[in-house]
């Protein structure tokens, strides 16, 4: 057989797993006779091998690389002999000596010898017997051998079956775990009867080193060879399930995130049909051109590149992408480093500051006095934070806003009244479904600057609970040295607000949380005089309401006395609201017959305003005609300013019981009783007879039951009252009184002073008495007032008495009896203030 000549090897008849299948090829073998000397030794042409192991009976196919192979396989087809096969220990040794090879071999029969495509050459090989290399017998051309065939004990008992059954068994699950193994070769192997060859040709079909498989050619007896094999199949039977569970989990894996790839690509092609993805990419791509073109501070830029990112990276729809897009949107719409500049010139905020308001000098000034301190030390300079305090409608608000224009700011305000949950003030964090901003944000967006006037009105009116204290969280935002920080829970970014100038409102100063009292410089708004009501009322309300109703080009005027009228009979206040509102009521109706052509005064005079109004609301003599036993005029302060109440008292025979009525307090019912314990205590001086307490029913009453009064203030007035009723001496109609009582009779200071004067003043009454330790308190008040009014400050009860009643008790009309005079006031009572 040459080998040059061979060609004809049909490749297909040849398949893969022949070498696998020992006798599958054998027709291709001639059926050589095996040989050996007498001496029992084999002397044959010599192969070594690299990385394979040839097994008796296997048919493999060995391709000839090296020159002196190629040689031996020559000699043997010429000579038609055998050849002797082992193993390299290092496959590395391109020239192997005795030293180098493993001395367990194989004899082999060679059937093909094909010249490779590529210029090598394979021959076909049939093992036929293990052999044992004794010595090389040649060198060159090529190497031959000494060899000593290996005998194999062929005796077989029960345990040599267990052992087959048991790698059968073994290797019939290792087939079918194995994909690389044809199913045929479980067939084979059940088919083979010899122990010692069935662990060959297992092991010649397992995938183990080739130390393995030289170490099973070499165990010469099959029953170790057996369980041997068995051993590597059990081994390997183990990697193979092991392997097995992880290519199902991985193949799971693949499958789940095959089928999430398949679906979103379904979706996109759906979107990319309806135009969907094509107007979300267009959406992200303007998002991220308004987000450059907007100058945001480092930390902010870096949120809002994230949330873009991560936009980006989400399905259209996504339930979370109107969440990102509307937290985006928030950062990008906040005035993160835009600024108004502050309008510095003094006399054009004077001029501002006056043409809206009249009056109000103090916070005017203050106002203007920043602006001056701000023109020489711009940088020095924090911003003053105000709280208006006064009763309603004395222009808090109105003025804020002419602050703003003064200033030239922007003006954004909100009420603080009934806000009790402090995310109110600082927002939801964004975890929260539907979570937005906290107002203070929001405000800031609305006023499109960060040094806006920021006005928080009612301040006074926030509550607490729960939900946390809103007013902690203000009096960080209050707070120049945090609120430079202030950190929103929804947004999470810190906001600068030191630039933005606050002003707060309320009504009470008391109700305002004193820590936050502490960071703000109170500036008071008192009640409206009736001179100054008049003056604000002709100088602005007349001129916007006309405006307003646009009668402004009729030439419509107002009389003095008839705003008088409206400010006497139709309003009762401390501000000037309702007196605005009175007047756009008279407007609404000459508006009303210009729209219908009918014809209508110019002139609005008194009787006009009555003709529009109706009958008069308030009368203006609140005033009793004439000095009353038992009825004394005292002071109270509230929410609308000041007022005068009436108290009064009646006897009746009875046990001396004392019942009070109209809605007293707590306070003021024990101001009651401490008044008459008073009286009773001074009863000899005052020339009552004490057994008329025992023998008397006191029924003290304070009309307008429906309202509400509490407070000490009214305690004198109680006295008074008590007093007059037991001595039957009347009480000055026109005296007023405030002031708490001792049970010792002294007098102490009250609250609310000056309201409850311009309430006596607007009442009518022309002597008001009030503790001497109040007089610091109408320190500046209107010089009106005090013409008008005569204040006499006292200390002790007595003098309170001496200037609220008559000397002489009442003489009791007799039905018959011409009517007497009133007696004189003695001058002593009522010294001038
Ligand atoms: N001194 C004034 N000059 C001109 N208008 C005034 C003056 N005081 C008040 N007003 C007007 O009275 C109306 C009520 O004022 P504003 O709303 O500011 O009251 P407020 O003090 O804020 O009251 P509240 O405590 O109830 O909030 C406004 O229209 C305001 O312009
Ligand atoms: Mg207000």
């Amino acid at each position: 057989m040459d080998i040059d000549d061979e060609f004809d090897f049909d490749f297909d008849q040849y398949p893969d797993f022949l070498d696998a299948m020992p006798g599958l090829g054998s027709e291709l073998f001639p059926d050589k006779e095996l040989e050996e000397d007498a001496e029992g030794f084999i002397d044959c042409a010599f192969l070594p091998l690299r990385d394979i192991v040839l097994f008796p009976q296997m048919v493999m196919p060995l391709f000839i690389g090296r020159e002196r192979s190629l040689e031996a396989v020559r000699a043997a087809v010429a000579k038609d002999e055998n050849l002797i096969v082992a193993t390299q220990r290092d496959s590395d040794i391109l020239d192997p000596g005795l030293s180098d090879i493993h001395p367990i071999g194989t004899e082999i029969t060679i059937g093909k010898a094909l010249r490779m495509p590529d210029n090598s050459t394979s021959v076909l090989a049939q093992g036929r017997r293990r052999v044992e290399i004794v010595e090389f017998t040649q060198w060159d051309p090529y190497i031959r051998v000494r060899a000593r065939p290996v005998r194999e004990p062929m005796e077989w008992d029960r345990n040599t079956e267990a052992l087959m059954r048991a790698v059968i068994t073994l290797f019939e699950k290792m087939v079918s775990l194995n994909r690389n193994m044809p199913e045929d070769a479980y067939t084979f192997a059940i088919n083979i009867d010899e122990p010692g060859w069935l662990a060959d040709f297992i092991a010649s079909t397992l995938n183990v080193p080739v130390e393995t498989r030289q170490d099973i050619l070499e165990t010469i007896d099959p029953n170790q060879r057996l369980q041997k094999i068995s051993i590597v199949v059990a081994k390997e039977l183990d990697v193979l399930e092991l392997e097995n569970q992880i290519h199902t989990r991985v193949q799971q894996e693949v499958d789940k995130s095959q089928r999430e790839h398949f679906l979103r690509e379904q979706m996109r092609v759906i979107q990319g049909e309806l135009g969907e993805a094509d107007v979300f990419a267009q959406e992200i791509n303007e998002v991220r051109e308004t987000a450059e073109r907007k100058v945001l501070p480092a930390e902010a830029r870096l949120k809002v590149d994230k949330e873009i990112a991560r936009l980006n990276a989400m399905p259209p729809m996504s339930p979370e992408v109107g969440i990102i897009r509307t937290y985006i949107d928030w950062v990008l719409a906040l005035p993160w480093m835009d600024v108004t500049e502050d309008n510095l010139d003094v006399s054009h905020a004077a001029r501002v500051l006056d043409g809206d308001h009249y009056g109000l000098e103090k916070v005017k000034e203050r106002i203007l006095e920043y602006i001056a301190v701000k023109k020489i030390a711009p940088d020095t300079m924090r911003s003053p934070i105000l709280c208006f305090v006064g009763p309603p409608g004395t222009g808090k608000t109105s003025i804020g806003r002419s602050i703003a224009n003064a200033l030239g700011r922007e003006f954004v305000r909100i009420s603080l009244g009934g806000v009790r949950d402090e995310a109110e003030i600082r927002g939801h964090r964004r975890t929260y479904i539907g979570a937005l901003p906290g107002r203070i944000i929001q405000a800031i967006r609305r006023a499109g600057t960060k040094n806006p006037l920021f006005m928080l009105d009612e301040i006074d009116k926030l509550g607490n609970d729960f939900r946390g204290d809103p007013a902690a969280a203000l009096l960080e935002v209050l707070d120049p040295e945090q609120n430079f920080s202030f950190s929103d829970h929804y947004l999470d970014l810190d906001f600068d607000l030191s630039q933005v100038m606050f002003i707060t409102t309320a009504n009470y100063l008391d109700a305002i949380p004193h820590a936050l009292q502490d960071r703000m410089e109170v500036i008071e708004f008192p009640g409206y005089l009736e001179e100054e009501k008049l003056e604000i009322c002709r100088q602005f309300l007349v001129r916007r309401q006309l405006e307003a109703h646009g009668l402004d080009t009729q030439g419509i005027r107002f009389e003095e006395d008839a705003l008088k009228a409206v400010i006497r009979r139709y309003t009762m206040e401390a501000g000037v609201r309702n007196l605005e509102r009175e007047v756009a009521n008279i407007c609404r109706k000459i508006a009303r017959n210009v729209a219908e052509e009918k014809k209508f005064t110019r002139r609005i005079t008194a009787r006009k305003v009555e003709e529009l109004l109706g009958p008069p609301r308030f009368s203006e003599e609140v005033l009793s005609e004439e000095d009353q036993v038992g009825v004394a005029t005292g002071a109270a302060w509230t929410a609308v300013g000041g007022d005068i109440m009436f108290i009064e008292v009646n006897l009746m025979p009875g046990k001396g019981n004392l019942q009070l009525t109209g809605q007293l307090g707590e306070i003021m019912q024990e101001s009651a009783q401490a008044a008459l314990t008073y009286t009773r205590s001074m009863a000899d001086v005052l020339s009552i007879d004490v057994r008329r307490f025992e023998e008397t029913d006191i029924h003290l009453h304070v009309p307008e039951g429906a309202v509400p009064k509490d407070g000490p203030s009214a305690g004198v007035a109680l006295a008074t009252a008590i007093i007059s009723a037991f001595t039957e001496r009347p009480i000055y109609r026109d005296v007023s009184m405030t002031g708490e009582i001792t049970l010792r009779g002294r007098v102490l200071p009250v609250g609310g002073v000056r309201e409850k004067a311009l309430a006596a003043r607007r009442a009518g009454i022309k002597t008001f008495i009030l503790p001497q330790k109040n007089e610091s308190d109408l320190e500046n008040i209107p010089k009106k007032l005090r013409q008008d009014l005569r204040f006499i400050f006292v200390t002790r009860m007595s003098e309170v008495l001496a200037a609220a009643m008559h000397v002489q008790p009442r003489v009791r009309k007799r039905p018959a009896a011409p009517k007497k005079s009133i007696p004189a006031r003695p001058p002593s009572a009522a010294p001038p203030a």
